[in-house]
C-alpha cells in the first residue's frame, strides 16, 4: 500500500477507534477524542500479538503487514484490544513467528478503551505535569504527550528494549517526552513533583515514591492486585504528609503486575493429607472466584489457590500462602463443605470474617471499597475509612 493510501486508511480507522470510544463512554471529553484521533497507534505496533479464542489454552497470533497485509494489521491495530507486544520479558523471533501458548504477556499496548478511561480518570488539564509508570508500547505516552505537551511527560518503562522501542516510535511521531528506563516502583524524581501519576502496571500496594513525588491535592491513578487476582483502579487523592485517599473505580479492569512482584514460581508446600485441622465451613471454594473473589484476595493477601483431584478422586481446593506456609484445604462435604487448615494463620477463618463483613454491608461491588495510603501501612477499606478495614502487602 502506498504511504499516502496507508495513511489515510489510518486516519479513517483513528476517526472510528474515537467514535466507538466516545459512544462507549470511554472517551468523555473532546480533549482526549482529539488525541485519539490524531495519535497513530499502528506506528507503536509494527508488530503484535492477538489473542485468538478458542478452548484450548490462550494463544496468541503473531500479526505483522508481511504476515496478514497491511489492511488486517492496520484494522486490529485500531481495535479496541489489548496487542501484545512481549512474552516472559523475552524479545519475540519475528524471524520465525508462530503462535504462542503458555506464555505470559509482559509487554503490550493496553486496548483503547481502558487507556482513554484512565486518561480521563486522571483528570488531566492544560500545562499540568504527568508521571507515566510502564511506557510499554508508547502509545498512552504519545496520547499525554498530544494533550499535554511532550515537556510535561515523564514516562517511565522497567524493560531495556521495550523502553528503546517506545523512545524511538515516540520520536517517529514528533514527541520527545522524558522517557527513562528503570523500575517505575521508585517513580522519577529528577522531575518531581508531579501534578499527576498514573500507573499502567498493576502494583500490589502503592509504592511511597509515588506519593512523595505527586503534589499534595495531585492525583494517583493506578491498578491495584494480588497474586490471585486483580483488585481493580483507584483514584487516590495526596495528602501534604506522605499520605493518599480515594475509592476504588467501577469497572474491573485488570493490568500485567509490575514485573518486580511477579508471584513466587513455588506455590509452597502442599500439606500432606493429615496435616491441619479439619471442620465445617459455611463457604465453598467458589467464593474465590467472582466478586467475593476480591474480599478473599483482600482476606489473604499472600495466598494462591489451585484445585487438585485427591487419593479417593474427589478435587479438593488448596490455598497457599507460601510466605507463612498457612494453608487450607477445601472440599465438599455432603451438600456442604469442610476446610481443612494448618501453618501460623488461619487463612479460611479470614475469609469467612471479611466475607461477612462484606455481606453485612449489602455485598458492594469493588466500587464500596477505598484505599488509604500512609506512610507505615496501607489499608483497602469497606464503605469510608473508618469501616473495615484490610491490609495491603508492602
Ligand atoms: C500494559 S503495558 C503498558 C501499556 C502502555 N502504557 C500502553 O500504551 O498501553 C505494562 C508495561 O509496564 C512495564 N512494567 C512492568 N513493571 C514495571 C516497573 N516496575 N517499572 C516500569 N515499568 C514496568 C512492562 O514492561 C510493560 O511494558
Amino acid at each position: 500500500m502506498p504511504p499516502d493510501d496507508l495513511n489515510s486508511t489510518a486516519a479513517k480507522l483513528r476517526q472510528q477507534l474515537a467514535e466507538q470510544l466516545a459512544a462507549d463512554g470511554s472517551v468523555r471529553s473532546p480533549l482526549w477524542r482529539v488525541a485519539v484521533e490524531a495519535v497513530p497507534r499502528h506506528e507503536f505496533l509494527p508488530r503484535y500479538f492477538v489473542e485468538t479464542l478458542g478452548s484450548g489454552p490462550t494463544t496468541w497470533s503473531p500479526i505483522s503487514p508481511e504476515l496478514v497485509g497491511v489492511d488486517e494489521w492496520l484494522t486490529i491495530a485500531y481495535s479496541d484490544q489489548t496487542l501484545v507486544t512481549q512474552f516472559d520479558g523475552d524479545p519475540a523471533d519475528w524471524r520465525a513467528p508462530a503462535p504462542i501458548s503458555n506464555a505470559n504477556p509482559t509487554s503490550s499496548s493496553t486496548l483503547p478503551s481502558l487507556v482513554v478511561r484512565m486518561l480521563e480518570d486522571l483528570d488531566v488539564r492544560d500545562d499540568m505535569s504527568v508521571l507515566e509508570l510502564g511506557t510499554g508500547t508508547g502509545y498512552s505516552t504519545a496520547l499525554l504527550c498530544h494533550r499535554i505537551g511532550d515537556q510535561n511527560v515523564t514516562s517511565v518503562e522497567t524493560d531495556r528494549d521495550v523502553s528503546h522501542q517506545a523512545r524511538t516510535a515516540l520520536a517517529s511521531c514528533g514527541y520527545y517526552p522524558r522517557v527513562l528506563t528503570g523500575d517505575g516502583q521508585a517513580g522519577y524524581p529528577g522531575a518531581a513533583p508531579y501534578d499527576r501519576t498514573i500507573a499502567t502496571y498493576g502494583v500490589r500496594s502503592v509504592p511511597s515514591s509515588w506519593v512523595e513525588q505527586t503534589r499534595p491535592g495531585g492525583l494517583i491513578v493506578t491498578t491495584l492486585r494480588g497474586w490471585m487476582r486483580s483488585l481493580g483502579l483507584v483514584r487516590l487523592t495526596v495528602g501534604g504528609d506522605g499520605s493518599a485517599q480515594g475509592p476504588f473505580l467501577s469497572g474491573d479492569p485488570h493490568f500485567m503486575i509490575a514485573r518486580q512482584q511477579e508471584a513466587p514460581a513455588g506455590l509452597g508446600m502442599i500439606p500432606g493429607p493429615e496435616d491441619g485441622e479439619t471442620r465445617e465451613t459455611g463457604y465453598g471454594s467458589d467464593v474465590l472466584t467472582g466478586e467475593s473473589g476480591f474480599v478473599a484476595q483482600l482476606a489473604m493477601p499472600n495466598a494462591r489457590f489451585f484445585a487438585m483431584t485427591t487419593d479417593d478422586g474427589s478435587t479438593a481446593t488448596y490455598a497457599l500462602d507460601a510466605s507463612t506456609n498457612a494453608f487450607a484445604v477445601l472440599a465438599r462435604d455432603g451438600a456442604g463443605w469442610s476446610v481443612r487448615q494448618g501453618g501460623t494463620t488461619r487463612l479460611w477463618d479470614d475469609v469467612e470474617r471479611s466475607l461477612s463483613l462484606w455481606r453485612e454491608a449489602g455485598s458492594p461491588p469493588p466500587s464500596g471499597f477505598g484505599v488509604t495510603v500512609s506512610a507505615d501501612a496501607q489499608h483497602v477499606w469497606l464503605g469510608d475509612p473508618d469501616g473495615p478495614r484490610w491490609t495491603l502487602p508492602q
